[in-house]
């Protein structure tokens, strides 16, 4: 599907990432609505590359059915918006429990649930999940996180299979770790000698190709890590005994203190 004169409703908008998605989505014709809970800072970036703004905090499952139902006629979704859920799951308290699976899970499937019909009625549409590797490979101090995002690629993956045929695809990207904005960068983590990063506009390159090419996923990251992540998908014990041996009790400590704010 050419985004040219599309309609893309964009989650997370006001963050590292969909700030890069919602330009390069501008960039190429698209016609954007901006979706994230700061009001001004979604102003600010609609503004900025003439986009529809659409505030809603996706924590509400009545919110993000209200959000769905405005912008029932949207071609393209994504579902950008994430919290980083990091942090030993006994220092969450029940509520920030329920926020991560809200906001990290169940808001993209209802939007899903109330989008994709209508996209299948026109015979086309495309809908964007966006995972981590942390969707494929699990580690201490993310269990929340690697829940979510394990949760996303399984549900991207039968609904990829679900609308097979039907001019609807499904999509999920994979970023590893993110320079320069977004939650990553934020957190101030430092990250072992030569573990490389990426960059948002290289993920807002690898959305734009989901969608024009119709693949099914699409990572991020440098060589290395997506190689460790292959691994921890096909032998979970040995990458666990890897990420130790790396330091990734500390790493995880890093990112528990670096994004208490985002719970
Ligand atoms: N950055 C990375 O290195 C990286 C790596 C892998 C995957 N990812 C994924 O990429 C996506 C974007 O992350 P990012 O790096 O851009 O993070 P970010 O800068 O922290 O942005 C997070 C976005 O999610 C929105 N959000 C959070 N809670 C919300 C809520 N209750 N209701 C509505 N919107 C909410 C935020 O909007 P408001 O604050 O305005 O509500 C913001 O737009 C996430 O799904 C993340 O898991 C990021």
């Amino acid at each position: 599907m050419n985004v040219g004169a599309r309609t893309v409703l964009l989650t997370g908008a006001t963050g590292g990432l969909g700030h890069a998605i919602a330009r390069r989505l501008a960039a190429a014709g698209a016609r954007v609505v901006l979706s994230g809970r700061r009001a001004d800072v979604l102003a600010a970036l609609a503004s900025e590359i003439g986009a529809q703004v659409a505030p809603a905090d996706l924590s509400d499952p009545d919110a993000v059915r209200a959000l769905a139902a405005a912008h029932a006629d949207v071609d393209i979704l994504i579902a950008n918006a994430g919290v980083p859920a990091s942090g030993r799951l006994q220092s969450y308290s029940d509520d920030q429990i329920e926020r991560a699976l809200l906001v990290n899970l169940h808001a993209p499937i209802i939007l899903t649930h109330a989008l994709a019909p209508q996209m299948v009625k026109r015979g086309a549409g495309h809908i964007v999940f966006m995972s981590s590797l942390a969707g494929k490979t699990a580690t201490a101090g993310s269990s929340l996180y690697n829940a979510t995002k394990y949760g996303l690629r399984g549900f991207a993956g039968a609904m990829r299979a679900e609308l097979h045929g039907t001019g609807v695809g499904v999509s999920t990207i994979f970023p590893g770790f993110i320079r320069d904005s977004g939650m990553f960068a934020d957190a101030n983590v430092k990250l072992p000698f030569g573990v490389g990063t990426k960059t948002p506009g290289q993920v807002a390159d690898a959305t734009l190709r989901a969608i024009e090419r119709n693949r099914g996923e699409i990572d991020v990251a440098p060589v290395s890590l997506k190689l460790g992540s292959l691994l921890g998908g096909v032998a979970p014990e040995t990458a666990a005994r890897v990420t130790r041996k790396s330091g990734g009790d500390d790493i995880a400590r890093q990112f528990e203190t670096g994004q208490l704010d985002k719970r």
